[in-house]
């Protein structure tokens, strides 16, 4: 439920123009950020891949993106940013209730997503806020630094 504080956005399809700003966030949000390409690769992935950006209204500034893809029933969430100036306003819950509700409606019956063992941010948000619970771990999954990642998934 939206709360005083919390940020007003629209979700749509991220296009090549936007790339330069989802750029600066990747490289922002991880150690490891995704290439460029890669990025390009979802936008032109049109039967399988959902590349999702948030943006402010007032402003048309990308404030967070979502990548999700959709394989038969299964939804993968595959990256989810929110933009350092705009966390703690509940963007990243809100645009994760949007995607899995849109997912269900095309047919998704389970989420899946990796997480980093110390991201406690997102731990947080995916399964205190969004009951998502844990299904494996991946050993020394992500470099720099080292470190497992927990396998979660949910139920839509
Ligand atoms: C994880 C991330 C997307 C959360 O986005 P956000 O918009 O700031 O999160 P929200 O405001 O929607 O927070 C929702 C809930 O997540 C949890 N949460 C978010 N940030 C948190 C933090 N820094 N510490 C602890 N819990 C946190 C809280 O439960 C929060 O609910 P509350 O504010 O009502 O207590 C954001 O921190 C981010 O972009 N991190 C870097 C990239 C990343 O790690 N992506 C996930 C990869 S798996």
């Amino acid at each position: 439920m939206a709360a005083d504080g919390d940020i007003e956005f629209t979700l749509r399809r991220m296009r090549a123009a936007d790339l330069a700003e989802v750029m600066a966030i990747e490289r922002e949000c991880f150690p490891n950020p995704w290439p460029e390409n890669t990025f390009r690769g979802e936008i032109q992935n049109e039967g399988l891949s959902h590349p999702l950006v948030a943006v402010a209204p007032a402003t048309g500034t990308i404030i967070g993106y979502v990548i999700y893809w959709l394989v038969q029933d299964e939804v993968q969430i595959n990256n989810v940013a929110v933009h350092p100036d705009f966390r703690r306003r509940h963007v990243g819950e809100a645009m994760m209730n949007r995607i899995l509700e849109d997912a269900r409606a095309k047919g998704g019956m389970y989420a899946v997503l990796e997480v980093r063992l110390s991201n406690v941010a997102a731990r947080d948000l995916y399964e205190r806020k969004l009951g998502f619970v844990f299904l494996d771990i991946r050993a020394a999954y992500y470099t720099n630094p080292t470190e497992d990642a927990l396998v979660l998934g949910l139920p839509l």
